[in-house]
């Protein structure tokens, strides 16, 4: 399938999460237990041995935090665009760390960065989206990847069975509300992924598959 670029998605999104932001954690463990938290780890070390690596979209600091108490070497950047996620994740990771680390309070969309990274983490960030902001966030991140560079995914997954159909449809239905995402539904980011020059090297399944992490690289060209 083919997406377009829609010019509107290249200047701002509108997702708002603000006002969950300091629920986000206990909803979430009320929901899925640790599972989510697994899925976050799966590809932890390629963080952990990266020079420099960029989270998007990294909520409130708790998988920088398990990044920050291992990571030795190499440096980390951080955009969010929730002001109160930001706050949140500087009082959770204090002072914690040996590596250098950048908070950016920004629109990942807007946000101006050189093709210095040689690991992005998109953690339950790309789900939020429709497949044209998607596809502009995949073409962003492989402008700011390193040739050799790679980007770990972890999302929800087009749920397979009445049950996972159900959790899903309450879960952006509420996000919808709450954080004025702008999906309705989880689109698979992969396809449009492989079109744009990622491979996926990896993957690991949580949840019976409902969700899925995956580490992409680029294409030899
Ligand atoms: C569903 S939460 C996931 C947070 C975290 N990565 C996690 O695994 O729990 C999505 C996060 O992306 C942030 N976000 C949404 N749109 C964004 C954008 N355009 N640029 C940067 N961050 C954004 C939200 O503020 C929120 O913290």
């Amino acid at each position: 399938m083919e997406i377009a670029l829609n010019s509107a998605v290249r200047s701002q999104t509108r997702a708002q999460f603000d006002l969950i932001a300091p629920l986000y954690p206990t909803l979430e463990r009320l929901v899925f237990g640790v599972h989510l938290d697994d899925a976050r780890r799966a590809f932890i070390d390629d963080v952990l041995k990266a020079d420099r690596a960029l989270l998007v979209g990294e909520g409130n600091g708790r998988f920088l935090k398990s990044v920050l108490t291992r990571k030795l070497v190499g440096c980390l950047k951080v955009v969010e665009k929730s002001k109160a996620m930001i706050r949140l994740t500087k009082s959770r990771i204090g002072g914690t760390g040996k590596v250098p680390l950048e908070l950016i309070e920004a629109d990942f969309l807007r946000c101006r960065l050189g093709r210095e990274f040689d690991c992005v983490v998109t953690h339950f960030f790309l789900d939020l989206f429709n497949p044209p902001t998607q596809l502009a966030i995949i073409k962003k991140i492989g402008e700011i990847t390193t040739e050799k560079g790679t980007w770990i995914n972890v999302d929800f997954t087009p749920p397979r069975t009445m049950a996972g159909r159900a959790l899903m449809w309450l879960q952006y239905t509420f996000f919808r509300i709450v954080s004025r995402v702008e999906a309705r539904r989880c689109f698979d980011e992969s396809a449009m992924a492989t079109q744009n020059g990622w491979i996926v090297v990896a993957n690991r399944r949580f949840l019976d598959g409902f969700v899925v992490a995956k580490r992409y690289k680029k294409r030899r060209r």
